[in-house]
């Protein structure tokens, strides 16, 4: 097996016209991959970090179902969108809810906010505070705390009006309405 390779070699090395044709050929392949590799690297270093600020405007989903859209933030950090609650202790049917709340504007990076739904088909309130998570990859998480003040029937009730719990959003797609939903 090793005889024709040192064959080759021995013909290559004898032969001046060998040389002469393959030797500018192997120094181009070189220089070529001496260039990839310079590339591959400035690539690698030079390339953007991925942005870790988070913006609220979008839609987002939690871990019950649960749907918020904001349409917009203020320049003072006012935000305003609508919530589609996937669970409720009322027994009406659900519909969408306004949503109202303030996002910190100092630093964009992990910012911190609070809102309310006034539940437009009870008579209930959420607030919800939360923190907005970037990971490595640019995947923006909120994680939230609410507090849900359902109306007591008296002041005797009120000790068992409001509940807690968290809440993880992360971002949906959005669904097209499709013909049946579309405004016309
Ligand atoms: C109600 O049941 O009176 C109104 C709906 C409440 C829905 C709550 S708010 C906290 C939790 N997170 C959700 O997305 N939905 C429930």
């Amino acid at each position: 097996m090793a005889l024709p390779a040192l064959g080759y070699i021995l013909t290559f090395r004898d032969s001046p016209a060998l040389r002469q044709l393959l030797l500018p050929a192997m120094m181009m392949m070189m220089r070529s991959i001496g260039f990839i590799l310079v590339l591959a690297l400035a690539g690698a270093t030079l390339r953007p970090p991925l942005s870790k600020e988070c913006s609220l405007i979008g839609l987002w989903q939690n871990d019950l179902g649960s749907e918020m859209k904001v349409m917009g933030v203020s320049s003072t950090g006012y935000f305003f969108g609508t919530y589609l609650t996937s669970v409720t202790s009322s027994d009406k049917p659900i519909s969408e809810s306004p949503i109202h709340g303030s996002q910190q504007m100092g630093d964009q990076e992990q910012l911190t906010f609070g809102f309310t739904v006034a539940w437009s088909f009870s008579d209930s309130t959420t607030v919800f505070v939360g923190q907005c998570f970037v990971d490595d990859k640019g995947k923006e998480t909120l994680q939230t705390m609410w507090l849900l003040r359902k109306k007591a029937d008296s002041r005797q009730d009120n000790w068992k009006a409001t509940l807690v719990g968290t809440n993880v959003f992360t971002r949906a797609k959005y669904k097209s309405p499709g013909r049946a939903g579309r405004v016309l």
